[in-house]
């Protein structure tokens, strides 16, 4: 089966075709480039990248799939969630194609499809032998814990009260008058720092029956210890390095609790901050310690991209 999906939630023009599990191309154009000066995305800016590159961005998928347009089977888009004014311009594309060539349209959850991004290029049908299994989504919008049964059944056992992981790291990285996207410049600040760190506090929430997340007083930490201190690149690294720390740590109790509450015994992990080698090698070790198996994804498949949206459309479809 021939999927072509279709991505545009934020700030990511992505189009992909997925021959069942293998991925024949997987276009992706940002305009993260225009965003960086405001240390974070504008909306306005990125539903008219879209607009501009979507057409260009659609043919270069199709001419390195070496397919045509007639022999999809299926065409995918986000539907939800995601920036509105972006999510626009995906979805009409996605409507105006599959009219015109007559293929049958699935909109897909955004977040979900980061949770199965691991399985993307594996082989057919692993899935349906992975569930009951935890599902988790680490990005810049949303940091969630999902109970998954089935492909129809995902259920949220935990989220966070307010900033999502992603969203922490670009604030931070904001303070510190880094850039955007924050999380590789707060990454790469952290390698290879040896010295003192600072003890910024990691909301447990142990008082709290569910497996919920904080991250807003770390970041008004981070503002206030910045405020104080001398302003030079060792405590740029040293604010990195804590933070970094700090929140990995977190993930780690609350995967630990998931896995606990619920009994299952495999994982899967994704979502943009799952580039982190510092948080992918704590979760990997947490799974290790509790014997679940662990599926995180390529770095390729970890960020925003539309193989992931083609591929769980298509694992949608052949079962309904
Ligand atoms: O999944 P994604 O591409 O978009 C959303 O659905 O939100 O995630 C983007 C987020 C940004 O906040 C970015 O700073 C973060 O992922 N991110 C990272 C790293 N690479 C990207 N966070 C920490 N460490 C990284 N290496
Ligand atoms: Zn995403």
């Amino acid at each position: 089966m021939l999927t072509l999906g279709i991505e545009t939630s934020c700030d990511e023009t992505a189009v992909s075709i997925v021959k069942d599990s293998k991925v024949l191309s997987n276009e992706i154009s940002s305009s993260v480039h225009l965003h960086s000066e405001y240390g974070g995305v504008i909306p306005e800016i990125a539903s008219r990248y879209h607009t501009e590159f979507i057409y260009d961005v659609y043919k270069k998928a199709i001419e390195d799939a070496k397919v045509n347009i007639k022999d999809i089977d299926l065409i995918a888009y986000t539907e939800t969630p995601g920036l509105p004014g972006s999510l626009i311009v995906g979805t009409a594309f996605a409507k105006a194609l599959s009219y015109a060539a007559d293929i049958p349209l699935s909109g897909v959850d955004h977040l979900k499809a980061h949770i199965i991004s691991s399985l993307v290029n594996k082989e057919d049908g692993l899935m349906d032998k992975l569930f009951p299994f935890i599902g988790v989504v680490i990005s810049g919008g949303h940091t969630s814990i999902y109970d998954c049964r089935a492909l129809d059944d995902f259920r949220i056992i935990g989220r966070t009260l307010d900033d999502a992981v992603g969203e922490a790291f670009d604030k931070v990285a904001k303070i510190l008058n880094m850039g955007y996207p924050g999380g590789p410049l707060v990454e790469k600040m952290s390698d290879g720092y040896k010295g003192e760190e600072i003890s910024f506090p990691k909301a447990y929430l142990k008082n709290l029956p569910g497996i919920d997340f904080s991250f807003s007083g770390i970041k008004t930490s981070v503002l206030y210890y910045w405020r104080d201190s001398e302003k030079n690149e060792n405590e740029i690294k040293k604010i990195c390095f804590s933070f970094q720390n700090a929140v990995k740590d977190v993930i780690g109790y609350k995967i630990k609790d998931a896995i606990d509450k619920t009994g299952y015994k495999t994982l899967l992990a994704g979502g943009g901050v799952i580039n982190n080698s510092a948080i992918r090698n704590t979760i990997t070790l947490v799974c290790a310690e509790k014997e679940v198996s662990l599926y995180l994804p390529e770095k390729e498949y970890c960020s925003d991209n539309a193989a992931m949206i083609a591929f769980f459309a298509q694992e949608e479809y052949k079962k309904s």
